[in-house]
């Protein structure tokens, strides 16, 4: 799976989320280390709290197929801007996969993050006594 393939898979789950409060719209494609891929969009709702990020819609896609481990994660959204995501999305990542890559992509532009880039300093299982 190349990082182009990736990015165009995440654009295209760009187009299923469901974004009617904040109009901002988010994919992302999970490779997992399988070679399968995951795809997911924002989710929201009109209880705002109760929205999910793309990110973590194909992570937990993932997990609930029962893949856990992975390689890259491409991030596009309607802004025209690349988007970080965002701390609880990262959190997320970091606990399946510290070592995974981020692509993060405007449709001119990539740029490709560690993780560890983006959150250096992840609460992890060994942080709870
Ligand atoms: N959102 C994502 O899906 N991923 C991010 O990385 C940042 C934010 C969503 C959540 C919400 O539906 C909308 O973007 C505005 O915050």
């Amino acid at each position: 799976m190349t990082d182009e393939k990736l990015i165009v898979l995440a654009k295209q789950a760009q187009e299923n989320a469901y974004a009617p409060y904040s109009h901002f719209r988010v994919g992302a494609a999970l490779l997992g280390r399988s070679g399968r891929v995951y795809t997911g969009c924002n989710v929201e709702n009109a209880s705002y709290g109760a929205a999910v990020c793309g990110e973590r819609t194909a992570v937990y896609k993932a997990i609930s197929e029962g893949e856990r481990d992975f390689a890259r994660i491409a991030v596009a959204s309607s802004s025209g801007e690349i988007t970080y995501p965002c701390g609880i999305c990262l959190q997320v990542l970091a606990e399946f996969s510290p070592e995974i890559e981020v692509l993060l992509s405007n449709g001119r532009e990539v740029q490709k993050y560690k993780l560890s880039e983006l959150l250096p300093h992840p609460f992890i299982k060994e942080d709870i006594k």
